[in-house]
């Protein structure tokens, strides 16, 4: 026998099987860029630019009427915030983070909510690598000695200005949570010669295998062990 599906209170009604409006209604409600959606929308939807800090800051028409929701990481929809939303069905963050919307909340209300889990992989993992470099290498500060005006006149004052440069080849660097970031940032810092550990519960045994890592089982030793620490995990307070 079927189980019974519980039922949902608050779930906004079924999509009617009736003609839909012609071009429903999105918003961009933060930030101003959508120019890789805009071509996708452009023939489907009106699409309207809210730029606001704050759902006070939208216009009633986008709230009253709107059936699906762009938005960056500027603005926060609470609980409060989404209920003013009267037809929205779908909201999609222009990113990988969805700490700025009450998800709870939106599933309450039947608002999907979707994320770009792969935004900025690479982009992330490129910079982190950038950040750990230059600590290693001092290679900011140099710049700026040079930009300054500094004059070096001999290997003596080359090697004072790079006081504190250090060799990267057999340091360990930790890693706290071995996802997309995570794991972009370790085959990055594998070639520059990192003894690269991870610290990650939930990933299945074996994965140290595949990608030549060592793997440790808690967070006190890659605590403990690394001189050089990356946190590519979700941020919870
Ligand atoms: N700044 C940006 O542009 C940008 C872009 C993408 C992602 N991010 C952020 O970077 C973080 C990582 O993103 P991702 O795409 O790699 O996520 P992901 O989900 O692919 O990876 C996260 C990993 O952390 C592990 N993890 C979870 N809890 C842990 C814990 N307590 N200890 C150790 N490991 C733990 C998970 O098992 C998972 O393997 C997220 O917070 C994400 O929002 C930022």
């Amino acid at each position: 026998m079927m189980a019974k599906r519980p039922r949902v209170e608050n779930l906004r009604g079924p999509i009617s099987n009736g003609p839909m409006q012609a071009r429903p209604l999105v918003a961009l409600l933060d930030g101003r860029d959508c120019s890789i959606e805009m071509p996708i929308l452009k023939d489907v939807a009106t699409v309207a630019f809210c730029d606001a800090q704050s759902t006070s800051e939208i216009h009633e028409k986008v709230l009253n009427e709107a059936v699906g929701a762009l938005m960056w990481h500027t603005i926060v929809l609470t609980k409060e915030d989404l209920e003013k939303f009267k037809t929205l069905r779908i909201i999609v963050r222009i990113g990988s983070g969805v700490d700025n919307i009450d998800v709870k909340a939106a599933g309450e209300l039947g608002i999907a909510v979707c994320n770009v889990p792969g935004y900025g992989v690479e982009e992330v993992a490129d910079t982190t690598l950038c950040l750990i470099l230059n600590l290693y290498r001092r290679t900011y500060w140099l710049a700026n000695m040079v930009r300054e005006g500094k004059k070096f006149t001999g290997p003596e004052q080359v090697r004072e200005a790079a006081q504190g440069c250090a060799r990267i080849r057999g340091d360990t660097l930790g890693i706290v949570g071995l996802g997309r970031i995570g794991s972009a940032v370790a085959l990055r810092a594998k070639a520059f010669g990192f003894n690269v550990i991870f610290y990650d519960p939930y990933l299945p045994d074996g994965i140290e295998k595949s990608l030549g890592l060592t793997r440790v089982y808690t967070l006190q030793i890659v605590l403990f062990v690394s001189v050089m620490l990356v946190l590519s995990c979700k941020f919870r307070l």
